[in-house]
């Protein structure tokens, strides 16, 4: 099946579609591209997109069935930003599933980041870090053009504590970071993190061979 795990298309909660209209169009793109499900990721806990969980809930409520008329299916999950709160309180898992998509703060790995996940693990939840490219760092600055690795050993010891990890659609051709990870079989889900029509995100085109590199039917 074809799913694209990671999307801001929830209208009017987060810093993605304000408005149905644009989630359906949206939809409808994706839709000519081959997609069959969609779960939508809204922002949970993020400093940059504060968003309350009661009004995702609402927003879910009122739009899920015109947002499934587009002949795609949608699903309701969220993008939990790794805080003290994500560790206590409600989060919105993928569809129902035990699978949680988290995002980390950008500009310095966490010092909790081990304990904390290991925190959302004992409640039961399976942790896919959303876009493991972006975070800079885990990735070491080679000197030499040839290094063996830039991919730092934390992200090996997430892997060795069942951390799974989502790549955004946009950067598979980008500068380096999938094939250190892909090499190392270290993606299992790629998404679109599409936020809003005109937002210069590619959707996923399905009918490329790059889709069939991840993992997303089988886990979802
Ligand atoms: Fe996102």
């Amino acid at each position: 099946m074809n799913i694209d795990c990671h999307c801001h298309l929830l209208p009017g909660v987060d810093d993605g579609c304000q408005k149905l209209e644009e989630s359906l169009e949206i939809l409808e793109a994706m839709k000519s591209k081959g997609a069959e499900r969609v779960y939508l990721t809204p922002h949970l806990f993020c400093p940059r997109s504060p968003t309350d969980i009661a009004e995702i809930r609402n927003s879910w409520e009122e739009n899920s069935s015109h947002l499934n008329s587009a002949g795609v299916e949608v699903l309701i999950g969220s993008e939990v930003f790794l805080s003290p709160r994500a560790l206590s309180e409600e989060t919105i898992p993928l569809g129902g599933t035990d699978l949680l998509l988290i995002e980390l703060p950008t500009d310095a790995r966490p010092p909790y980041l081990f304990e904390a996940i290991s925190i959302l693990q004992e409640r039961g939840y399976r942790v896919i870090i959303a876009h493991i490219e972006r975070y800079r760092y885990f990735f070491k600055r080679g000197i030499f053009p040839f290094s063996r690795s830039r991919i730092d050993d934390d992200l090996f010891r997430l892997k060795d504590v069942g951390v799974l990890f989502q790549i955004n659609w946009d950067s598979l051709n980008g500068d380096g970071q999938f094939e250190d990870l892909f090499r190392n079989r270290m993606i299992e889900f790629v998404g679109s993190d599409k936020h809003y029509p005109r937002d210069n995100r590619e959707i996923i085109d399905f009918s490329k061979d790059s889709y069939n590199l991840f993992m997303n039917d089988y886990y979802l």
